[in-house]
């Protein structure tokens, strides 16, 4: 079954047709980029073109970093907050014919990753997957079954977000050593690991790719392993919801 999946973020709105099947991409995928702070408007634009250029019938599935409850968004952390109380699903519906399907962009990543990326994660029973880019997002698995919308790159260590401690892009802006933003890292991960003791932590998002500078550095007793399919696993994702959304209406 191949359904569109599209990846709402900061910087860019990211939208192919993906085999939900086999997690492959059935398209090339398309990019559009977008100014920091872009406005609902810009991107519901960006999403219909995707879903012209891809010449695409059927539901549309649709990652965001914000909570999202029956396809409205809460929150807005790095987001512009008039994406506040957006029903999202339903602009989409309105604008493109198709149904739609909104989702977490770390939950859509979290369960990309444990159905097609690091296949033996089915095999632990808590898996904590973190995406660590211009935030940190989550979403925690028991079972195989996700809790959507945990938003642990909003718990507070040392008096401040997690995310503007440990994200890739704090480290980035304050240029910090690996050795030195691992030393920050960790005390998240402790936190997490104290709250939810993980059996299995997938880190995702950009700094999954430089998973060789610091995994020395990591002192958890879990074990953390790199996520797999790294910036393609929101697309994947959010086509994977659009193919649940589908088989819940089928019965
Ligand atoms: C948002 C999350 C999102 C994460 C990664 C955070 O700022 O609150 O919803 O998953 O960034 O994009």
């Amino acid at each position: 079954m191949v359904q569109l999946g599209i990846d709402i973020g900061g910087s860019a709105t990211k939208g192919a047709l993906v085999d939900t099947s086999t997690g492959r991409l059935a398209s090339e995928r398309i990019r559009f980029q977008t100014e920091p702070l872009v406005k609902p408007k810009e991107v519901l634009v960006a999403i219909q073109e995707i879903q012209r250029i891809l010449d695409y019938q059927g539901r549309i599935g649709i990652g965001y970093p914000g909570i999202i409850k029956n396809g409205s968004i809460l929150t807005a952390a790095n987001m512009n907050k008039k994406w506040i109380g957006e029903n999202l699903a339903k602009k989409v519906e309105e604008l493109t014919c198709q149904k739609a399907v909104v989702l977490n962009d770390a939950d859509a990543a979290g369960l990309a990753e444990m159905r097609f990326g690091f296949e033996e994660a089915r095999k632990y029973h808590t898996v904590l997957f973190l995406t660590i880019g211009t935030g940190i997002g989550s979403a925690i698995f028991v079972n195989g079954k996700l809790m959507p919308n945990t938003e642990l790159g909003h718990l507070q260590i040392r008096g401040r977000d997690a995310e503007h401690r440990a994200s890739d892009l704090v480290r980035k802006k304050e240029k910090l050593s690996w050795r030195k933003w691992a030393a920050r890292f960790n005390e998240v991960l402790q936190t997490y690991t104290f709250l939810f003791n993980p059996d299995l932590i997938i880190i995702g998002g950009g700094i999954s790719y430089r998973f060789d500078h610091f995994k020395e550095y990591l002192n958890t007793n879990t074990r953390v392993v790199p996520a797999k399919l790294q910036n393609l696993a929101g697309m994947i994702g959010a086509a994977m919801a659009a193919h649940e959304a589908d088989l819940e209406v089928l019965g």
